[in-house]
């Protein structure tokens, strides 16, 4: 037996059934009262705790363990370490518009490299729900709506945070949430209903989970929400069915904050008790803070309703993660080192790259972008111009608002000093107040030109907080008219933690950039677009609908057997197909779309494997030229269509990606290479499998337009 084991035997073969059911226990000491907190981790009846920051108070709590508990077993401490620690980078869904898994790893890591110097040794991240509904809050902290790209995020994120060589000479776990389909909440109210097949959930909501696993990620944190009747967090097909003997997971499955004891109100659960025996059973080994373990585990096991045997499979997986993290050796953190590490200058710099890359141009008619270098004023109007705050999106935790620039701040930094800026907030974000519409219109009318930044605070995106209403809160839309009716040229900067509902605005305002929430280097990054120091490069990673009455919208749909066929207005004339009488079918903005200030042209599509055996590859190339008259980056992407199968298959599905950078007129071969296998899927037997027949390629910028070929699986 190797070493760990028997380190794990020996502790396990010492430990009390209350001690045992301590490590079982992650407490929150905010909720308990400190002191409560010390002496429940002084008795061993806390292995864990969460939502403690900076080395000093760790290192309190650790001290306790280690060395006033009766057997000295470390906490571990989680935090919710989501998009940065102190170096706050964008929303993960902006991350995700990077398309640049080797980016968003960077800044896991270091994440990972704060965290871990103030403390911190579990992350509760990355969150890796897949998403196709936008008035979920939460689709801010995912990657989107499609699976592959979901899965390419998921590894980047665990490996960034997972990295060995911390500063601290610790680990940082990782935590990939929340197990599992979490995203696909009925009517995207947060918490609510998850009603989906188990073809869907395995074939679109469990692939990122899978790939963050195989990534090494050794915890997984087991969603609020039911799936088709039965909560994750009491699902005992979820927790051992597929994680443990299908996937062979063998780390620790933490629930959520309260779920177990949210079995109650679920429905299935008539008291605390009842819960805890439903919970352990299914395979959560860790109750994140409602104690239904420390108060009924024992006397579940002294009465029999629980095998002793489920309770020290359970401690073991916890030991062996404690051991494998090193805190047996390295309990606590050097406490002079977070202010070594924090927010270091090469750390902010590569989350002004990471934001850079992470805003989509969504329009920009008329190359009213970049603006001239030289301008003489420039009105800046809206609530977000100069906000330092919400910047910071829904999961900042720690970051903070002076260590983030506005956008104000950014333009100041890189116009002129001779060009004035006419700063004029117009409104708040809620419409609270009378907006000041008039000092809006005569701040563009005095400047020329207006640069409106508004959108969504984070306090509207995030956990529990879903909109019915995806477009602009309070005034916001009425100062974008008056200011759009000075009849001066305007550029709209958003933010939000989602896709909005803006046909007005993409139909008027001639430049719409989607700058999320984009961290502490907000600001730079806007002005650095805006001016053409930077070529937006971003690619959207969920749709954006055109009217909340058609989510869930997403380019992965099926057919269907009334196929609504080409975009178009209304279709009166064609009453029988899958449409709307009264709004178009296709979304404003597809998954993969962005544009460039400069223009790429996708020739010479080659499928260099007509026929392709199961185990064979995909291989498939195009030439992409840059047309335009400067550099650029462009997201290539490739997509398949299996034409058909023993079950119906989505329209068209994303199988590959590549970023390629091109100098003006320059031209470059892209080439992809796929495996057959990854063009699988669960069939009529429920069994993940390629089946033979005939496929589509697409080589193109976004999900609704390229280059089409064909081949074939043969088997
Ligand atoms: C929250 C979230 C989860 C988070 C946890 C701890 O309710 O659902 O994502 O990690 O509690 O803060």
């Amino acid at each position: 037996m190797q070493e760990q084991e028997v380190r794990v035997e020996a502790l396990l073969s010492e430990m009390t059934l209350a001690e045992k059911i301590g490590q079982m226990c992650q407490i929150h000491v905010g909720t308990l009262g400190w002191p409560q907190g010390e002496d429940r981790i002084r008795r061993g009846q806390a292995g864990s705790v969460l939502t403690v920051y900076g080395a000093a108070k760790i290192n309190q709590l650790q001290r306790i363990a280690v060395e006033e508990s009766r057997l000295g077993i470390p906490l571990i401490v989680g935090n919710d370490v989501i998009h940065g620690y102190r170096t706050i980078f964008p929303i993960p869904l902006a991350e995700s518009c990077t398309w640049d898994p080797g980016l968003v790893e960077e800044a896991a890591r270091i994440a990972a490299e704060e965290a871990s110097a103030d403390g911190t040794g579990w992350t509760f991240a990355p969150m890796v729900d897949v998403c196709r509904d936008p008035r979920w809050g939460r689709i801010a902290e995912g990657s989107g709506e499609d699976p592959f790209l979901g899965e390419a995020m998921a590894r980047a994120r665990v490996h960034g945070f997972e990295t060995g060589d911390l500063a601290s000479g610790r680990k940082l776990v990782s935590c990939p949430k929340h197990f599992a389909a979490y995203g696909a909440a009925e009517s995207g109210k947060d918490y609510n209903t998850v009603d989906i097949s188990e073809r869907t959930l395995r074939d679109l909501y469990l692939p990122p989970f899978r790939a963050a696993f195989d990534e090494g990620a050794p915890t997984v944190m087991s969603a609020f929400n039911e799936i088709a009747g039965i909560p994750a967090s009491a699902n005992g097909f979820l927790l051992h069915t597929v994680l443990r003997r299908e996937w062979g997971f063998r780390g620790v499955v933490l629930s959520d904050w309260n779920a177990i004891a949210e079995l109650i109100p679920h429905g299935c659960a008539a008291n605390l008790k009842e819960a805890a025996e439903k919970s352990v059973l299914a395979g959560v080994d860790m109750d994140m803070v409602s104690d239904a373990y420390h108060l009924h585990l024992a006397d579940l096991v002294n009465e029999g309703r629980v095998p002793l045997s489920v309770v020290d499979q359970s401690v073991r997986r916890v030991l062996r993660l404690k051991l494998g993290m090193g805190l047996f050796e390295r309990p606590y953190v050097d406490e002079s080192l977070a202010g070594q590490v924090i927010l270091r200058p090469a750390y902010r710099q590569k989350a002004l790259e990471v934001t850079q890359k992470s805003m989509v141009l969504l329009k920009n008619s008329g190359g009213l972008l970049p603006l001239a270098r030289d301008l003489e004023r420039i009105a800046l109007i809206g609530p977000l111009a100069d906000d330092h705050h919400h910047v910071l999106g829904c999961w900042y935790r720690i970051g903070r608002d002076q260590d983030a620039e506005s956008v104000l701040d950014g333009l100041r930094a890189v116009l002129p000093s001779t060009t004035e800026v006419i700063h004029v907030p117009g409104c708040d974000l809620e419409g609270r107040e009378r907006p000041d519409l008039e000092g809006a219109a005569r701040a563009a009318r005095a400047a020329g030109l207006a640069v409106l930044v508004v959108g969504e605070g984070e306090h509207m995106s995030g956990e529990a907080h879903s909109r019915a209403y995806l477009g602009l809160p309070g005034h916001q839309q009425a100062l974008a008219e008056a200011v759009h009716a000075t009849g001066v040229p305007v550029v709209a900067v958003l933010m939000s933690g989602r896709p909005l509902v803006i046909p007005w605005m993409a139909e008027h305002v001639p430049a719409i950039l989607q700058a999320w929430h984009g961290g502490i280097r907000t600001g730079r990054a806007v002005a650095d677009i805006l001016t053409g120091a930077t070529n937006p490069s971003a690619k959207l990673t969920a749709s954006w609908p055109r009217t909340e009455g058609q989510i869930p919208v997403y380019y992965a749909h099926k057919n269907t057997g009334r196929p609504a066929t080409g975009a178009g207005t209304v279709q009166f004339d064609k009453p029988h197909w899958s449409i709307y009488i009264d709004e178009e079918n296709e979304p404003l903005f597809p998954f993969g779309y962005g544009l460039s200030y400069t223009r790429f042209e996708y020739r010479a599509l080659a499928v260099e494997t007509a026929q392709v055996g199961l185990d064979g590859t995909l291989i498939v190339s195009a030439a992409i030229a840059n047309t335009g008259d400067r550099p650029g980056d462009e997201i290539v992407q490739l997509y398949v269509r299996d034409r058909v199968g023993s079950v119906t298959r989505p329209v068209k599905e994303l199988k590959g990606f590549q970023r390629v950078s091109l100098a003006p007129g320059e031209e470059r071969q892209v080439r992809f290479e796929v495996p057959v296998q990854r063009l699988g899927f669960h069939g009529l037997a429920m069994e993940y499998a390629v089946e033979p027949g005939d496929f589509s390629v697409w080589v193109g910028p976004n999900a609704a337009e390229g280059l089409e070929g064909a081949f074939a699986v043969i088997g």
